[in-house]
């Protein structure tokens, strides 16, 4: 009988771009991000001789990865297996319910869920630390989805697989806050977070956002703790709009959000401001607009994402992050 692991994906309101070790995904700056508690990618695995995957779509139908996906899995199990006591090879089985490549942080869901995996299936215990190292070998971000509520993924120091480690600022019950996801496009991007990670550092914004982010995770920490809104939306904001201003002015540039998400933003500022809601916008690497809101905005903002055509929208409470099924 094969194991089974669940896990989805984390918005990040101070957000990870640039490693000070591409390899291990060792980040320059601390982030911090909510859970989701949906959509979720669910594995199976069992052991093997050999390593192999198929991965299916939410219609059941099979996904055929390319080559690059599979090579990128199988490296993660490669380098999980230095870590963890597992068997030579593996037999997987993906079913994600989130669309890849947009800024929906699909590989955060996919990795953690692996980490998960992993762990149950190692003969040696493993701690939940460990878990996220596991996690964050295969996606940088993927390390703060293997807990729940609000995680901080610390940079630390140093150049050892656990000098970057995650803390929980507040569980899952902390806040009831919604993230009313918004998809314009289902395009896939053209250049992946490893590739722009890895060029991060030629923008000549890059050291001055990097000098900014202690000070802003104290305040969204401090906003998160003292549940005030207000707070979180200035700082979240601040922040992602400051990485899309770091990534566009890269080497090469990263253009990873559309006319279609400017125009959301505006109508979503205008809205928030005639109706008084308590709603704060943020973007990852792609053209995907988050809505996180409280439950007193919840119906308006729901109300707003429907009615946009042409886009598919999520909604997404927070969760308790990857757990075994
Ligand atoms: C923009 O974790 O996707 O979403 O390690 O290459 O998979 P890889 O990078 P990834 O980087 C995420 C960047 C971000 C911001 C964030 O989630 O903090």
């Amino acid at each position: 009988m094969p194991m089974k692991a669940l896990s989805a994906a984390n918005i990040a309101l101070i957000k990870y771009w640039g490693n000070r070790n591409d390899a291990l995904r060792l980040p320059v700056a601390d982030s911090l991000s909510i859970t989701l508690d949906q959509p979720t990618v669910e594995i199976a695995g069992e052991s093997a001789d050999v390593f192999s995957v198929r991965s299916y779509e939410p219609d059941g139908s099979e996904r055929k990865l390319t080559d690059k996906e599979i090579d990128r899995l199988q490296r993660h199990f490669e380098i999980s297996k230095q870590c963890l006591d597992l068997s030579e090879g593996i037999s997987l089985e993906i079913r994600s319910q989130i669309p890849p490549s947009i800024g929906f942080a699909s590989s955060a869901a996919i990795f953690s869920s692996l980490a998960e995996l992993y762990s149950g299936l190692s003969h040696r215990p493993v701690f939940p630390q460990q878990k996220s190292i596991i996690a964050r070998l295969g996606s940088g971000s993927a390390a703060r989805s293997v807990f729940g509520g609000f995680m901080a993924l610390r940079a630390g120091n140093g150049d050892t697989l656990d000098s970057s480690f995650v803390e929980q600022i507040a569980d899952s019950d902390h806040w009831r806050l919604w993230d009313i996801i918004i998809v314009p496009s289902h395009k896939e991007k053209k250049t992946g977070s490893t590739e722009g990670h890895a060029r991060a550092h030629t923008s000549p914004l890059f050291e001055a956002r990097i000098r900014s982010i202690p000070k802003r995770m104290e305040e969204c920490i401090d906003a998160i703790l003292k549940k005030d809104f207000e707070k979180l939306q200035a700082v979240s904001e601040e922040d992602c709009m400051n990485m899309h201003a770091a990534m566009q002015s890269q080497d090469p540039p990263l253009h990873y959000l559309s006319q279609e998400t400017y125009r959301l933003i505006d109508e979503v500022k205008e809205l928030r401001m005639r109706e008084h809601l308590e709603v704060l916008f943020t973007m990852d690497a792609g053209p995907t607009v988050h809505l996180i809101c409280t439950e007193a905005a919840f119906p308006e903002i729901r109300a707003f994402a429907k009615a946009q055509t042409n886009c598919t929208v999520f909604e997404a409470g927070i969760g308790s992050g990857s757990h075994l099924l």
